[in-house]
């Protein structure tokens, strides 16, 4: 969390900081900061809140300066205040400095830095690393910011200016992504590539422990123990178009309508609908790895763990191999039993959250192969695979996530075709599956027509208090999902259950003012549904059903029935999440609802 930038170069570093705050505002917005550097001198403005109250405070007059360094915030130690926005200064506001993570050990730290005499204006765990950064200056700053980091314990991800050192920007890593922008006669630095994404594409994702001196014209990276290094720079191929909002009034409705496109990016590349042949690089899955391997675990955090847990049904049910699933944050602490013939899967968006990192870098030391789903390139996770298998879903900005969903859904189907074809027990996809999946692109534009139904159905029931969203089967995760889009973005309290659960507990919450959803695709466990269905019917509860085909005897039990294109079981939870994306995203609008922003939340957690 927190979104950090820096620029040098020939050109004003305001405006193009405060472009590249607005592309990671999706980090944090508790407050936003910049500082510049001119004649020797720093000018620091920061406001609490979201970064459009910084751009009306400066009102147009932006500080000059060729060399800066920007934030915006997610607060962790300290209220979201001016006085605790970054960046923050040392004693004499020569050094500045903006930071992500958490220094564990600054209470100790700033007891010592207090004791010789500097003096602090903040409770920001940051502000000690800028009077850190001022005790070990001696006119190097890259030399400072090393010595510096060693006193220090914790995560962080930081950017550091000097009017000692003018023109030179220090960066150093250990635990959340920075990523340095390559340009010409300028260079940039930034939580993630998609800040960068108007000025260049050229791109080096700094390791753990790295120190970077960056000038206008030089880029120098020493690692943890202080040894030079060339890291390479890799080209982002996402457009910078991909991360505006092309027309739509949030990210998160742009991003709802990419699915059907990122869905086909994902397939592409990785299977032949002609032919059904999985084409997938490494040795990770082949027949010969695939026999050492007794079971899987899935590991992630948030809208991940719900593919993860439609994930378990997929590998179970088609490659038949056990299959585990955890929260990151759970797993690490559970003493799990893993080992060499356990095949760990990490999925994440931003493929950074700190806790599913955690999670399969101790996967990883108990001699587990790793495979990685992620959406962001270079990220740690695809960083620390043995394997990565990507969803090109392109930048997803709305914190919740859709297409990103939708998209590891899609790599989760044919992880587990894989599996099943190195098992020796289908070659390639079945000829109904090709079929399936050509179609998914165009079933997924057919269910994005269902648009004004969910519009009207958000008009109708935007002030309930409780909602209820029922699933069984692969539906079961489906409604976990439903229910945590209605959460984070609406704050109308929600909760998804298996639907044969309903009768131990959330049953007691069904009256004529409880809206019940209530998946029922015309699969395996539709007549199931059905009853749980009836249950919540004889208790007056209200019935919003979600099912695949016009269905006399569902329409005879529901208040509202949608009705979304049919597609093979396995497929079917990419579908059926769409309508509760849109139901979410409609009531969250016609609320005043922050839709791309919700408070408190933050796109990429990279904070324990
Ligand atoms: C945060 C986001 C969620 C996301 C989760 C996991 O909570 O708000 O949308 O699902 O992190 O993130 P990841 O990037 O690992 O998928």
């Amino acid at each position: 969390m927190c979104g950090i930038v820096g620029y040098v170069g020939e050109k004003q570093a305001a405006p193009l900081l405060l472009e590249g705050l607005k592309r990671l505002e999706y980090r944090g917005y508790d407050s936003a900061g910049i500082a510049t550097l001119s004649n020797g001198r720093f000018t620091v403005h920061r406001s609490p809140g979201k970064l459009s109250q910084l751009i009306e405070r400066l009102n147009g007059s932006y500080p000059a300066g060729t060399t800066g360094i920007g934030h915006t915030r997610w607060a962790t130690h300290g209220r979201p205040t001016e006085a605790n926005a970054h960046p923050q200064t040392d004693c004499s506001g020569n050094v500045v400095a903006v930071h992500n993570g958490i220094f564990e050990n600054f209470p100790e730290r700033k007891a010592a830095l207090q004791a010789k005499g500097h003096r602090f204006t903040s409770e920001t765990d940051t502000e000690v690393f800028a009077h850190e950064v001022e005790e070990a200056f001696t006119g190097d700053l890259f030399a400072a910011v090393q010595k510096a980091t060693r006193h220090l314990r914790g995560a962080y991800a930081v950017v550091v200016s000097s009017s000692g050192e003018p023109g030179v920007l220090v960066t150093a890593r250990s635990g959340p992504p920075i990523v340095l922008g390559v340009g010409q006669g300028e260079n940039f630095v930034a939580s993630d590539p998609v800040a960068l994404a108007p000025w260049t594409r050229d791109v080096i994702f700094l390791e753990d422990g790295d120190v970077a001196r960056v000038s206008a014209s030089s880029l120098r990276i020493a690692d943890s123990e202080g040894r030079e290094r060339e890291r390479s720079t890799h080209r982002i191929v996402w457009d910078a178009v991909a991360a505006e909002k092309g027309g739509y009034r949030h990210f998160m409705a742009k991003e709802i309508h990419e699915q059907p496109t990122a869905v086909a990016e994902t397939l592409g590349g990785k299977v032949s609908l002609e032919t059904g042949e999985l084409s997938f690089r490494g040795t990770l899955l082949s027949p010969e790895s695939v026999a050492g391997f007794d079971r899987v675990l899935l590991l992630a955090c948030g809208t991940s763990w719900h593919a993860a847990l439609i994930g378990k049904f997929l590998i179970e049910g088609m490659a038949r191999l056990p299959v585990e699933v955890d929260y990151g944050s759970e797993f690490r602490y559970r003493r799990p039993v893993v080992n060499e013939r356990t095949l760990t899967v990490g999925i994440s968006q931003s493929g950074e959250t700190a806790d599913t990192v955690a999670a399969l870098s101790e996967a990883r030391r108990a001699g587990s192969p790793l495979l990685a789903i992620v959406n962001m390139p270079g990220s740690q996770i695809a960083r620390m695979a043995d394997a990565v298998f990507p969803t090109h879903a392109g930048p997803e900005i709305g914190v919740a996530s859709t297409k990103a969903f939708t998209t590891q859904l899609a790599v989760l189907f044919l992880v587990a075709a894989k599996l099943r074809e190195s098992r020796g027990l289908e070659r390639g996809l079945t000829g109904e599956e090709r079929k399936a999946l050509a179609h998914l692109p165009a079933a997924l534009k057919e269910t994005l027509d269902l648009e004004p139904q969910l519009e009207s159905l958000a008009r109708e029931y935007q002030t309930a208090r409780d909602f209820l969203f029922l699933g069984r089967g692969l539906h079961y995760p489906v409604a976990l999902e439903g229910a945590l889009k209605l959460k984070e973005i609406s704050y109308i309290h929600a909760e998804g259950y298996p639907a044969g659960e309903m009768k131990h507990g959330p049953i007691a919450l069904v009256d004529e003012k409880l809206p019940v959803v209530v998946l029922a695709p015309h699969d395996g466990w539709r007549e199931k549904t059905i009853s749980n269905l009836r249950e919540v019917k004889s208790r007056d509860g209200i019935a919003i059903v979600v099912t695949t085909r016009q269905d006399e005897e569902i329409a005879s039990l529901a208040d509202r029935v949608l009705v979304i294109p049919e597609t093979i079981p396995e497929l079917q939870p990419i579908l059926s999440v769409v309508p509760l994306q849109l139901f979410a995203y409609h009531v969250a609008v016609r609320r005043g609802c922050d839709v791309d922003q919700p408070r408190n939340l933050a796109k990429s957690v990279t904070v324990e």
